[in-house]
């Protein structure tokens, strides 16, 4: 039978133990914890260990998710990692948490990279695939060790990014109009140059060269970026709303994606929302990219911001220039 919904049966994230502040940040590059949390809301973030790999984390999110909806990695028969920083360009990391978690040979796994939106496409995309009635259960994680290509020497980067993990446990629902209501996916590949790496794919092969110009790096027009940002979530937001016949102050929560505090403070003032219905925690982790929807909703949902019946927004936007909103009623 072909399920009407698709629900959001457990959460869990995941943060490496080691931290770095501004301060710390300010000892290597010409930067101060005034710059960076005037510019961006970033106090501090996580850095992984040098034996951690995204799969690590992305698994530890996923015990966490799986633990909270009381189910086993045998439920799982789909596998979803939203991440810009799989362990190693080939396999995919889901193929490498897959293994660690023990979920079934016969799970299909796979990554999509659609940068700090990832995680609104996995979520989607997976949903979809639940809804076709060919799977039952799907795990989603969005996963980034950005630490591993950001250049450490470029200061207009390095401090805005952080590593980190979060993840969802996705059933079915025979009832209608609950879990996710409805998606607004979007792509301005026009932009292409505001943020990318330029080296270390099919391209640009990575040679001592490409290593020595940090070409393996991430390379960003922050201000560029900052002002499609604010354009392209506020549209995403309002399209979504208009798509499910919602008004704004119907939303109890938005999980914005966690850029930059100044981004999320202009969506809340062109939705006319109060800031106090945005999760913000981008002062602690900085931004992960396709982790930092996930990370954000578990702690929501763990510190009681989430309840039943609430209507939750996600909205992100990143390199691509991908953007995507959805809408969730718990
Ligand atoms: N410390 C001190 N000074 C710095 C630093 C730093 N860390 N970084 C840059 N500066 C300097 C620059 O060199 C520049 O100096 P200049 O004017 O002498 O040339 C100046 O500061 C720029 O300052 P502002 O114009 O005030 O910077 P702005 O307000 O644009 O803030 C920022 C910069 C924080 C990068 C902002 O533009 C931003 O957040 N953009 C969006 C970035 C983003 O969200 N990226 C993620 C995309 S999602 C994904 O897919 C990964």
């Amino acid at each position: 039978m072909i399920p009407r919904s698709t629900v959001i049966l457990g959460t869990g994230s995941y943060a490496p133990e080691r931290v770095v502040t501004n301060e710390e940040l300010s000892r290597t590059v010409d930067t101060s914890d005034e710059w960076i949390f005037s510019r961006s809301g970033i106090r501090e973030r996580r850095i992984a260990g040098p034996n951690e790999a995204t799969s690590d984390m992305g698994a530890a999110a996923a015990r966490r998710a799986l633990e909270a909806a009381g189910l086993t990695p045998a439920d799982i028969d789909l596998l979803v990692v939203a991440t810009i920083t799989p362990d190693m360009p080939m396999p995919a990391a889901a193929c490498l948490i897959q293994h660690k978690l023990g979920l079934p040979s016969t799970a299909a796994c796979f990554d999509l990279n659609a940068a700090c939106s990832g995680f609104i496409y996995a979520l989607d995309t997976a949903c979809a695939m639940l809804t076709s009635g060919r799977y039952r259960k799907a795990l989603v994680i969005g996963v980034e060790k950005l630490s591993a290509i950001v250049d450490w020497q470029d200061r207009t980067t390095c401090v805005l990014f952080g590593d980190g993990a979060g993840a969802v446990v996705v059933g079915t629902s025979d009832q209608p109009a609950i879990g996710l209501l409805g998606t607004r996916l979007g792509t301005l590949g026009v932009n292409v140059d505001l943020l990318y790496i330029p080296a270390g794919g099919s391209n640009e092969p990575a040679t001592p060269e490409t290593v020595a110009a940090g070409r393996h790096c991430m390379k960003m027009k922050g201000k560029e970026v900052f002002k499609l940002a604010v354009r392209v979530m506020d549209e995403a937001a309002r399209e979504i709303l208009e798509q499910q016949h919602l008004r704004a102050d119907q939303i109890s929560l938005v999980i914005p994606h966690q850029a930059n505090l100044r981004i999320i403070e202009a969506i809340s003032e062109y939705l006319e929302l109060p800031m106090e219905r945005f999760f913000v925690n981008v002062d602690r982790y900085g931004n992960t990219s396709a982790a930092s929807i996930p990370i954000a909703l578990d702690e929501a949902r763990r510190s009681g911001r989430i309840r039943a019946g609430d209507i939750t927004l996600l909205v992100a936007f990143g390199a691509g220039l991908t953007y995507g909103s959805a809408l969730i009623r718990w």
